[in-house]
């Protein structure tokens, strides 16, 4: 099971330790690609759309962004942490968050991410990890990400050290429960909710395309990229997740 994993934080600290707990639960024998955050993405996005109009290949941060992108596409599972930062998530994964946000439904989502599965680690003193988890969870629903769990645990400490031996074995205990979901099963079905979403983009999209030719301007980049990979046709990605943009040769 190829895995990504994106740390939000440089510290070694609480959060670093509950992903090598869950790592652990998982297997070893897994293809693990880390990256963390701000050292590989120390940019924030600088809103210039590009990517919106052409594709993410055109971002002025691809240096940082592709190989982070083509890493995350490649794989089986996608494993998000962060600490709870002011009861949000660190500046540094929003920053890369943001990067991303053409891969979002509304834009170009890619098939392969319908059968995915990612995992949210988080933690805190004590308040704000609601906040956290839907700061990434909003792009994992809205790239298409099927099934998302969450690892999160409220420590009392701001040390590993100090956190209790009762707390640690707790988030052993669900590190194992999360573990075991995600080995059930290689591909997984996406949520009512991720379906419900790609339904709704699909019509949005055929909606916004007739006001756009009504006004006798040219098709968005979005609409030719739900044309291309065949979604305006009945592909439904997450039964076909594996063909490309050349599916009709397929
Ligand atoms: C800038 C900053 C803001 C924080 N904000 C919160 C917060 O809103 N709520 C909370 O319970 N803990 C907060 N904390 C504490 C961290 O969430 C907590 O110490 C966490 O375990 C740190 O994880 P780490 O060891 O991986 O850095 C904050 C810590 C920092 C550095």
């Amino acid at each position: 099971m190829k895995t990504v994993v994106i740390n939000g934080t440089e510290q070694k600290g609480c959060t670093y330790q509950m992903k090598e707990m869950f790592l652990d639960a998982v297997g070893r024998e897994n293809e693990v690609t880390e990256y963390v955050l701000p050292k590989d993405c120390p940019v924030f996005c600088i809103g210039c759309k590009a990517c919106f109009f052409s594709d993410i290949s055109v971002c002025p941060h691809k240096e940082y962004t592709a190989p982070i992108w083509a890493s995350i596409s490649a794989a089986d599972l996608l494993v998000f942490t962060s600490p709870t930062y002011v009861f949000h998530v660190t500046a540094q994964m929003k920053a890369l968050l943001d990067h991303f946000g053409t891969k979002w439904m509304a834009h170009s989502p890619e098939p392969q991410m319908f059968t995915k599965r990612a995992v949210i680690i988080t933690n805190a003193i004590g308040q704000g990890m609601g906040n956290v988890i839907k700061d990434i969870k909003d792009s994992l629903d809205f790239w298409g990400v099927a099934r998302t769990y969450v690892l999160k645990q409220a420590l009392s400490q701001a040390k590993w050290d100090l956190v209790s031996d009762k707390r640690k074995a707790n988030i052993r205990a669900k590190c194992g429960r999360i573990a075991a979901k995600i080995k059930s099963a290689k591909n997984a079905n996406p949520t009512l909710k991720v379906k419900g979403l790609f339904l709704m983009m699909r019509l949005a999209q055929k909606m916004i395309d007739k006001s756009e030719r009504k006004a006798g301007r040219e098709r968005t980049a979005d609409y030719l990229h739900w044309q291309a990979y065949g979604y305006f046709d009945g592909r439904i990605p997450w039964k076909s997740p594996k063909r490309g943009l050349d599916y009709r040769q397929q």
